[in-house]
C-alpha cells in the first residue's frame, strides 16, 4: 500500500531548469559514454541519482553564510565557528576541517595503517576501502549476515557482526588489525542503519583487543533518526543526544560533509581526547595534503556553510521528511513487486537488481545493467553497488562477487520533488515487464586499477 508523502518543510525559492533528451538521444549518449554514467554530462541527465554527496540544496541561511565567509589563511572566523559546532554536537576535542571524506582518509588512516596490516568495517565504502589498500594494508568487511538478504525486514541492517569481528581479530591477531571502522549509515548496505547497542558493543570488543575504533561518519544524523525511530529506548531523546551518545564510543571519525551537513563541498576528522598524541600527526599531514590547520583545503565561505548545516541537518522535522521521501519511493516499489534493500535505508533505496535479472550472472554486472536501462528508459543517472563496483581482487587480480547486486537510486537532499520520485517508480514499473528480455549484462573493456567504476569503459554483451 502507498504511503503517504511527508511532505516539505520548506518552499521553493530557486529553480534550476532540466532539459529532457529523447529514447534516441538518451541511448546515443550511453554508447558515447561507454556505458559508463560518470562520464554522461550532467545536462543530460533529467533526474540525476548517481549521489546523494555534494549534491544537495542549500538554505537562505547557508547561503548568507557563503557572503559572511571569512577567507583569512590563517584563525578565520568562520573555522572557529566550524570547531564550536563540532564540538557541540559531537563532544570531540579536536575538529580538522578537510576538502571533504576521501581527504579525511587520506589524512588518518596511514597514521594507523602500515603494509600488511587489516582493517575491519561493517562495510567499507569505496573511496574507504581504496584507502586501506594504499597503505598496503587490507580490508575486512563485516557486516551482520541479515544485510545480505535484501527480502529480509529486520532493523539496523548495517550493524557489525560482533562475534566476527572478535573471531577476524583473533585469527589475524589483534597486533594486524589497525583499525576499526564503523560506517554510519552503512552505505554500501543500502544506508543501513547501526544500533546503539551495536556500537556500543563493537566498542566494547576494540578496547578488549586495544584497537582504535573510527566512525565513516558520512550520514550519522540519517542514523541517528533511525534510532530515534526504531528503538523505543531512544524514541524521547534528542536527535543531538543521540549523535554524541553513538561518538562518545568511537576514538575518531572521518566524515563526508558532503552528506548529512547539507552542503556541497566539505569533510572533517574529529578527535575525541584532547591527549591523543595523533592530533599532532594529523596537524602535520593536513598542512602537508589539504592546507593550513584552520581552513583544510576549503574556502572560508564553505567553513561557513558547514557550521550552519551542520545544525540545519539534525532538524528533527527534515530528517522525517527526508526519511520519509524514501520510504514513500520504496512504498510504491512494493506495490509494483520491485525489490529492494528492505526496509529502505538513509540516503537512497538500493534496487535488488539480481531480483529484477536473475538471468544475469554477476560477473555481467546485473546492476550496471539496470543503471543503464533506467538512463535509457526516462534519463534517470544512478549507480552500480555490486560486483562491478567492488573490482578485482587486489592479489589475484580476479573478479569478485559482492555479496549483492544492488542499483543505487541515491536522492539528493532537498532537491527533488513526490513527481519525480514518481517518475522514478513508474520508469522501474516498465523497465520490470521488459526486464525478460534483456539477456544478458555487459563487459568491461578497459578499466584503471582502483576505483574503477569511475572511469571503466563497457560493452553490452550481445
Ligand atoms: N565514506 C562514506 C560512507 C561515503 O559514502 C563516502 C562518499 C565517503 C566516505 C567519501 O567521501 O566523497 O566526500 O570523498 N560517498 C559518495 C557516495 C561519493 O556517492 O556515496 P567523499
Amino acid at each position: 500500500m502507498a504511503i503517504k508523502y511527508v511532505p516539505e518543510p520548506f518552499r521553493i525559492k530557486v529553480v534550476e531548469p532540466l532539459r529532457v533528451l529523447t529514447r534516441e538521444e538518451r541511448e546515443k549518449k550511453i554508447a558515447e559514454a561507454r556505458y559508463n554514467v560518470f562520464s554522461l554530462h550532467a545536462e543530460d541527465c533529467y533526474i540525476d541519482l548517481l549521489t546523494d554527496s555534494g549534491t544537495n540544496a542549500m538554505s537562505q541561511n547557508q547561503w548568507s553564510g557563503i557572503m559572511s565567509g571569512d577567507e583569512s589563511y590563517a584563525g578565520a572566523t568562520s573555522y572557529f565557528k566550524l570547531l564550536e559546532a563540532g564540538k557541540d554536537i559531537f563532544n570531540y576535542s579536536y575538529i580538522q576541517p578537510v576538502h571533504q571524506g576521501r581527504a579525511a582518509e587520506k589524512v588518518l588512516l596511514p597514521l594507523f595503517l602500515k603494509k600488511g596490516q587489516y582493517a575491519i568495517s561493517n562495510m567499507f565504502f569505496d573511496t574507504t576501502r581504496a584507502h586501506v589498500l594504499l597503505c598496503g594494508a587490507r580490508p575486512l568487511d563485516c557486516v551482520v549476515e541479515e544485510a545480505k538478504n535484501p527480502a529480509k525486514r529486520a532493523p539496523f541492517k548495517g550493524n557489525m557482526d560482533v562475534a566476527k569481528l572478535e573471531s577476524l581479530i583473533k585469527q589475524y591477531g589483534p597486533e594486524n588489525i589497525g583499525l576499526v571502522v564503523m560506517t554510519i549509515t552503512n552505505n554500501s548496505a543500502g544506508g543501513q542503519p547501526v544500533s546503539m547497542k551495536n556500537m556500543r558493543e563493537t566498542a566494547a570488543v576494540c578496547k578488549k583487543y586495544s584497537i582504535p575504533l573510527d566512525i565513516d561518519a558520512a550520514r550519522y544524523a540519517e542514523n541517528a533518526y533511525f534510532i530515534k525511530r526504531d528503538d523505543p529506548e531512544y524514541k524521547n531523546t534528542s536527535i543531538k543526544d543521540i549523535i554524541r551518545e553513538i561518538f562518545s564510543y568511537a576514538d575518531m571519525f572521518t566524515m563526508s560533509a558532503k552528506k548529512d551537513t547539507i552542503v556541497n563541498m566539505g569533510g572533517m576528522i574529529g578527535i575525541k581526547d584532547a591527549n591523543n598524541p595523533v592530533i599532532i600527526n594529523v596537524k602535520g599531514n593536513c598542512i602537508n595534503y589539504e592546507g593550513f590547520i584552520s581552513y583544510g583545503g576549503l574556502a572560508g565561505r564553505d567553513l561557513e556553510a558547514l557550521a550552519i548545516g551542520l545544525y540545519e541537518g539534525l532538524d528533527e522535522y527534515y530528517l522525517r521528511y527526508r526519511i520519509g521521501q524514501m520510504e514513500y519511493l520504496a512504498s510504491r516499489l512494493d506495490d509494483a513487486g520491485i525489490a529492494y534493500q528492505s526496509p529502505v535505508g538513509g540516503h537512497g533505496v538500493f534496487v535488488d537488481a539480481q531480483a529484477l535479472f536473475p538471468h544475469i550472472p554477476y560477473n555481467e554486472f546485473p546492476a550496471q545493467t539496470l543503471v543503464v536501462e533506467l538512463y535509457k528508459e526516462a534519463g534517470i543517472r544512478c549507480c552500480d553497488i555490486g560486483s562491478y563496483m567492488l573490482g578485482n581482487d587486489p592479489d589475484t587480480g580476479k573478479q569478485l562477487k559482492a555479496d549483492f547486486e544492488f542499483t543505487r537510486l541515491a536522492i539528493p537532499r532537498r532537491v527533488y520533488t513526490q513527481a519525480h520520485l514518481d517518475v522514478i517508480a513508474d520508469a522501474l514499473i516498465e523497465i520490470k515487464k521488459y526486464a525478460g528480455s534483456i539477456k544478458h549484462g555487459y563487459r568491461i573493456t578497459w578499466e584503471p586499477p582502483i576505483l574503477r567504476h569511475f572511469q571503466a569503459q563497457l560493452e553490452p554483451i550481445k
